[in-house]
């Protein structure tokens, strides 16, 4: 097995596969299992101070098919932990007696209030977690109320917001990007400018699953309703992807943990080879359970003895460099396209015969050739 851990913002990763924020993050029960089965970090569900209001609905899931009846895409309107936060504060202890090499990253949402994000910070960061990541992503229910990501979509929030929990804490500090927002890197960057040593992208996508025929309710359909609710999962995988290259493009070398619809060991090699430095999979282990993580480490490891990468930095961001501009595609199309001309004028010419092989001579000048 190739070497596969990596040291982000100074946390070191056994590999870098993290569990995104979400169900399977929601307790110390399930944050073991998720420990237990290999993976290198978790983030924990998203948590507030007690006196937040968190209600949930249930159920609140809806999945999304292909003809084949395979699930490609899952709604969620589900709301950051119901727990009390001194349960959390328990928790977080005793996972990281437990588990003292492993990554538990702690995720913090709060209204716009200086003294609650610092409280909530202080009051984690004592408990021994190894990072924190700001929620400014949740797409529904809590931006109602001016949380989540109604700051990820304003950069002076990011900016001032991230700036509350970086003052207040010594280490880490991620904030998560929403993807209901026309630039991503413009939040990004004030996340950085607030003092982030990394952002998480994406949260989840804002959709409608579909609408049952029958009832003309969309779904999910909970109590006789319904609300757009937040998409994640396959389908969102090659919008992730796309987000994550405009961020890492946008700061080469900043930290990025990746996050959208990883399924398997390419899917989140590509995420890698966007930039990403770590992976998060939130969906991917609701449906497939926690011990994809093995596919997901024995897959880079063989990806990387294939292409000779001795370390996971090397794979980081290596699939940039080929993007371009259209116009720059254009250029370089016109120019193969004349060199190509050139060539086979060249070898048009009889005094050029007896340069290569004959038979190739041959074929360069044939128009059915195989
Ligand atoms: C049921 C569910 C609950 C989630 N809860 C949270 C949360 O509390 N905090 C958060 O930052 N992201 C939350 N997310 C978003 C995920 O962490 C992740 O960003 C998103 O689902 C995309 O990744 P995926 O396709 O691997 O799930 C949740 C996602 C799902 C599906």
């Amino acid at each position: 097995m190739a070497d596969l851990s990596i040291n982000v913002d100074g946390m070191q990763f056994e590999n870098p596969f993290v569990i995104g924020s979400g169900p399977p993050g929601t307790n110390a029960r399930v944050i073991s299992r998720c420990f237990d089965a290999g993976w290198g970090g978790v983030i924990a569900k998203t948590t507030s101070l007690t006196d937040t209001p968190v209600v949930n609905l249930a159920p609140r899931y809806a999945k999304y098919y292909n003809a084949d009846k395979d699930v490609i895409g899952f709604q969620n309107v589900e709301l950051i932990s119901d727990r009390p936060f001194e349960d959390w504060e328990a928790d977080f202890r005793l996972l990281k007696e437990k588990y003292p090499k492993k990554m538990l990253i702690a995720s913090l949402m709060e209204s716009y209030d200086k003294g609650r994000w610092q409280e909530l910070t202080e009051r984690s960061a004592a408990c021994g977690v190894d990072g924190f990541e700001l929620n400014f992503s949740c797409p529904h229910g809590h931006p109602e109320t001016g949380m989540g990501a109604a700051m990820g979509q304003n950069p002076d929030m990011v900016r001032e917001v991230t700036s509350w929990v970086v003052e207040a804490c010594d280490i880490p500090v991620w904030s998560k990007m929403t993807p209901n927002i026309t630039d991503i890197a413009t939040p990004a960057q004030a996340a950085r400018e607030g003092g982030a040593h990394g952002v998480s992208a994406i949260n989840t996508i804002l959709a409608v699953t579909g609408v049952n025929l029958k009832t003309l309710r969309p779904l999910p359909t909970i109590a006789d309703g319904s609300i757009p609710g937040g998409y994640s999962g396959q389908a969102v995988k090659p919008i992730a992807l796309r987000m994550v290259k405009e961020i890492c493009m946008a700061m080469p070398g900043y930290s990025v943990s990746g996050i959208g619809g990883v399924w398997n060991s390419d899917h989140a090699i590509e995420f890698l080879l966007m930039g990403a430095n770590t992976v998060q999979v939130c969906t991917g282990a609701m449906l497939l359970g926690y011990d994809m993580v093995q596919d997901l480490c024995s897959g880079l490891s063989d990806f990387m003895d294939e292409h000779g990468f001795t370390s996971v930095d090397q794979v980081v961001g290596r699939s940039l460099p080929y993007f371009s501009t259209h116009h720059d595609l254009v250029d370089r199309q016109n120019a193969a396209r004349q060199a190509k001309a050139e060539a086979r004028k060249a070898s048009n010419r009889d005094n050029l015969w007896g340069n290569a092989n004959i038979q190739d001579e041959t074929a360069s000048l044939t128009t059915n050739e195989d």
